[in-house]
């Protein structure tokens, strides 16, 4: 059984402390002019309420002191105006609320082509899958597996990696415009499980048995419980980097998250559901996930930049112990991830089997280790599904998706006129 709990209740208290420090500082008025005034008895002001940075504050919350460890500028830089040198991706000491001048120009761009790239769940006609699901003979049973599982998987395993980043990563990134493309990402996170939601919703399918499968199917529990081993250090509210081993740990979530989760654990799932598509099956959940692949092939490649740019910025973190670690990491996703397409394929179906899914796997992993300077560890692996790859390159994917993202970009424009 996987603990979700782990996430909620350390941000619930900060969020109280802070609310309730703001509201005794800024909503009393100093007098009511109507009423008499009468003397009152003001108690002598503690210097380190007023003077002291917030995180020698030995009388706050560790939540609260964490949170002013991971924004260093909030009492200590705020008058100083940020030059580029001063910016780091994780230990920066420079303000982090002045978003320019740029440092790291390919996440503000990534952060443009992600806004040019909006798309809802709703847009999409899911008329024909209805249809197809209720029919007696519209699908093979094997196929209503790989629909129930993927949905089964995706729609909390999204939900992990927002509160990954929400709850982990967004601080510990000291960069602006790293941090305003995560909140991108975020959204675009809230709309894939809003997108599995409405296929699911759409299905009528039984709700408790696919958002449970996490817990209680081995292939995709085995897979969630992976990736949340990696957050739970690092989502302590009192978790800061700036040693050697909380860098370390901090790299070694990314590496998780946007190496594996993002970019293996999906991998499966979304072969198998566009492979239907393409067979004119399930076609709206199929353009549900082809727009989500799309999001996700850039969180991917977003999540590469920040951890080569660490790298690096801490060259003393990228030791050899770390690359082995990282390698490992990834071959055990891998791993996991064969095994879900072999739970998943018992037979062949969709023009694919397990094997030929294991070999795409393999491929998917030498990329990711050559994307952060490691050595493949499947030599000779080939890409069975070139299609997959044609999807995701991004320039196709505008051309396939060009209606709609003009659409969006003029559709949200102000006129002045
Ligand atoms: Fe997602
Ligand atoms: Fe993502």
């Amino acid at each position: 059984m996987l603990d979700w709990n782990a996430y909620d209740g350390d941000v619930d208290d900060f969020v109280e402390d802070s609310s309730a420090r703001a509201d005794k500082s800024s909503m009393r008025p100093a007098t009511a002019p109507s009423e008499p005034v009468r003397p009152i008895s003001v108690p002598p002001m503690r210097p380190t309420q007023t003077d002291a940075p917030v995180s020698e504050m030995t009388d706050l919350p560790p939540s609260v002191v964490a949170f002013e460890r991971a924004t260093p500028a909030s009492s200590n830089n705020s008058l100083e105006r940020v030059t580029v040198d001063q910016k780091r991706m994780i230990n920066c000491r420079a303000d982090l609320n002045q978003l320019v001048p740029f440092k790291y120009q390919w996440a503000w761009q990534k952060y443009l082509d992600g806004c040019a790239n909006h798309w809802m769940p709703q847009e999409i006609n899911m008329t024909e899958d209805v249809k197809l699901w209720n029919s007696s003979d519209g699908l093979s049973e094997d196929e209503r597996t790989i629909v129930k599982r993927s949905l089964g998987f995706f729609s909390t395993a999204d939900s992990l990696v927002a509160n990954n980043l929400v709850l982990a990563v967004y601080r510990l990134i000291t960069n602006p415009e790293c941090r305003q493309y995560l909140l991108r990402q975020a959204f675009e996170e809230a709309i894939h499980t809003h997108a599995y939601q409405y296929c699911i919703e759409s299905l009528r399918m039984d709700e408790g048995e696919i958002f449970n499968m996490y817990h209680e199917v081995p292939s995709v529990a085995r897979k969630a419980s992976w990736a949340l081993k990696y957050t739970r250090a690092i989502s302590d509210p009192t978790f800061v980097t700036g040693t050697p081993e909380t860098d370390a740990e901090l790299l070694r979530n990314l590496i998780a998250y946007y190496c594996v989760m993002e970019g293996m654990f999906f991998y499966c799932g979304f072969t198998q559901i566009l492979s239907m598509g393409q067979r004119n099956k399930m076609t709206g959940t199929s353009e549900q996930f082809q727009y989500i692949l799309r999001d996700e092939s850039m969180h991917v490649n977003f999540g590469i930049d920040v951890i080569n740019q660490i790298k690096a910025e801490n060259p003393d973190i990228w030791s050899d112990e770390m690359q082995a670690c990282a390698s490992d990491m990834i071959v055990d996703g891998t791993n996991l991830e064969i095994e879900y397409a072999r739970d998943t394929m018992p037979r062949g179906v969709l023009g694919m089997n397990a094997n030929i899914m294991e070999e795409y796997l393999q491929f998917i992993a030498n990329r990711r280790l050559a994307q952060i300077g490691l050595s493949e560890r499947f030599p000779g692996a080939r890409n069975p599904f070139p299609w997959m790859s044609e999807i995701m390159d991004l320039k196709k994917e505008k051309n396939f998706f060009e209606t709609r993202v003009i659409e969006y970009q003029t559709g949200g424009a102000l006129n002045w006129d």
